[in-house]
């Protein structure tokens, strides 16, 4: 066959090198509104739940139990399963009900009435019911800051710039497990330098990560992972019990947390049931809220791949992120992973949360260059710092970033790196050199970046932890180095703890003041209610350096 010129161009496009498969239903690919999915039903007795989402009590599994016993307010639950899903789907995107008024509704749905909900909405009726139903009234942002040498001096000057650049939340991992340590000490630091009250989190498997959380080097934790069908579950040697008791053990360390679910993980572990990626989710949701957890991380977050390759993927990973609104959870809105090689399908997939606004619109946003980000890169990345700007400046919407000036970018990146050089030194661990202050300085990623001896740096770590440091250490350790104002902000981190104001839903902290769902509720009704970008926050927005002023023109 003779060929086409324009396919042989469109074939080269990044978007073809994408991978897209057709709906099949019995093995899960199907974004929403399986024919395999249950049709909502729920019957209560004696304040019970006996049969929920097509299915008796006693064919109930693990996951039934729990969410009938936990995750549903049972009151109204009969009268909200026997409403017009059309007309619960309506309220949502209608600016004359309230955000109150829906929760009446959604706090009492079935796992598949929610999503028969949403079933009737489109991307657009959705971001309405986003834009409302977003538990903050302010969105903000999330970063990752990993690399892979696992240099802690990086860390903490990408976690300063990263804080400065407005992210509200840092979280790093790990390449090697033991580096988790110093990892974990140089976001904290990091932060505190760039702007005190920025919370963090070192992402690891969980007896450590709750270990760190306790010791004070940690503030939050979010890779509490939940599953919607039961041999998923078991198969990580979990059940919504174990996860809830896991919940507990930081809310009584005063840790922020949140779980972690999303589209696709079924799938990709073979047992999704024969059901849609939306009702699985669903499931996950309810488990979530039953657990007593304030927030979710979801969105497919790691497994976008798989909603991305079916039709309406992406529509529903933003039903997904609604969904979890719905239930009164904070909703860190993924966009933290690569699905495409398109930089348009990027963007369209992120307009989806950047438009309405979420609680954390990435729940990682990468703050380093994709190669250095152990997450498995993200859909945005550092090189990306000024697109994003200037979409927020585009659209005037606050996406939660701002532009920034080099200089302080700098100064801020050269505090971090001395301070982790004079804790290092208070902690007795090996050396940082002010040639490695100076490469961590003007670094873009950790190919600037010194080698180290990372068999001594090891053993030095272990010695450190086996003596048993805490927070504590860190204060006195930066105080004594010369850096009372850091010691002072992680000492007042510390004190947040104990407070535990920030473990209301959605809570952030600015300028030491927590700000959460709590003391400032989205109260978004139509046309100038809610939150809007004015006054200074404009003005931040909208001044990028690049912009010629008037007077010049
Ligand atoms: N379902 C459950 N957990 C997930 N995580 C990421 N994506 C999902 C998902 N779809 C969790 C895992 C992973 C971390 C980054 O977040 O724990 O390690
Ligand atoms: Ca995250």
């Amino acid at each position: 066959m003779k060929k086409s010129k324009r396919f042989e161009v469109l074939a080269d496009r990044p978007v073809n090198k994408d991978g897209f498969v057709e709906e099949w239903p019995e093995e899960g690919l199907i974004a929403m509104n399986s024919p395999l999915d249950p049709k909502p039903s729920v019957k209560v007795e004696n304040g019970v739940i006996v049969e929920m989402d097509g299915k008796a009590r006693d064919q109930f599994d693990m996951i039934d139990t729990f969410i009938a016993d936990h995750a549903i307010i049972v009151d109204n639950a009969e009268k909200v399963c026997g409403t017009d899903s059309l007309k619960i789907a309506r309220m949502l995107c209608d600016i004359n009900v309230t955000r109150d008024q829906v929760l009446e509704y959604t706090l009492s749905m079935t796992p598949a009435k929610a999503v028969d909900v949403l079933n009737n909405m489109t991307v657009l009726e959705m971001m309405m019911g986003v834009t409302k139903m977003r538990a903050r009234k302010q969105p903000s942002n999330q970063a990752h800051v990993t690399n892979v040498k696992d240099s802690a001096v990086q860390i903490a000057a990408d976690a300063a710039e990263g804080a400065l650049r407005g992210f509200d939340e840092l979280e790093t991992t790990v390449g090697v497990g033991r580096f988790a340590p110093t990892n974990a000490i140089g976001i904290l630091i990091g932060s505190q330098v760039g702007r005190p009250g920025v919370l963090t989190q070192c992402a690891l498997e969980e007896a450590t990560e709750l270990q760190l959380g306790m010791r004070g080097f940690t503030a939050y934790a979010e890779t509490i992972s939940v599953y919607g069908t039961e041999q998923v579950f078991t198969d990580g040697d979990d059940t919504p019990y174990s996860k809830a008791f896991l919940a507990s053990c930081y809310a009584s360390r005063g840790l922020k947390m949140r779980f972690t679910s999303g589209s696709g993980s079924e799938v990709l572990m073979g047992f999704a049931d024969g059901k849609s990626m939306l009702y699985l989710e669903s499931r996950c949701l309810f488990v979530t809220k039953g657990a007593g957890s304030q927030g979710t991380q979801n969105g497919s977050v790691s497994c976008v791949g798989v909603p991305g390759a079916v039709p309406g993927g992406v529509r529903e990973i933003l039903a997904e992120n609604l969904l979890a609104m719905m239930l009164g959870l904070e909703c860190a809105s993924s966009n933290d992973q690569t699905f495409t090689h398109s930089d348009l399908r990027k963007v369209a997939r992120s307009l989806m949360q950047m438009v309405p606004g979420t609680d954390f619109i990435c729940s990682g946003y990468s703050s380093t260059p994709n190669y250095d980000n152990m997450f498995a890169g993200s859909n945005w990345d550092a090189e990306d710092y000024d697109d994003w700007n200037v979409i927020q400046r585009d659209l005037k919407i606050d996406a939660g970033l701002r532009p920034v000036k080099e200089d302080e970018v700098v100064a801020a990146r050269n505090k971090a790196a001395r301070a982790m050089q004079g804790l290092f030194k208070e902690l007795g661990l090996p050396e940082i050199t002010d040639a490695e202050v100076e490469a961590a300085t003007y670094a873009h990623g950790s190919k600037e970046i010194i080698d180290r001896n990372s068999v001594e740096d090891i053993k030095a770590i272990e010695q450190m932890m086996n003596r048993g440091v805490t927070a504590i250490d860190f204060i006195k350790g930066l105080n004594n180095a010369g850096f009372p104002d850091i010691a002072e902000s992680i000492f007042n981190m510390t004190k947040q703890k104990v407070a535990g104001d920030y473990l209301h839903t959605s809570a952030i902290i600015k300028d030491w003041h927590v700000i959460s769902a709590v003391n400032q509720p989205n109260d978004y009704l139509g046309p100038m209610t809610g939150y809007q970008v004015e006054g200074k926050t404009w003005d931040d927005i909208k001044n990028i350096e690049r912009a010629i002023a008037a007077t010049d023109i």
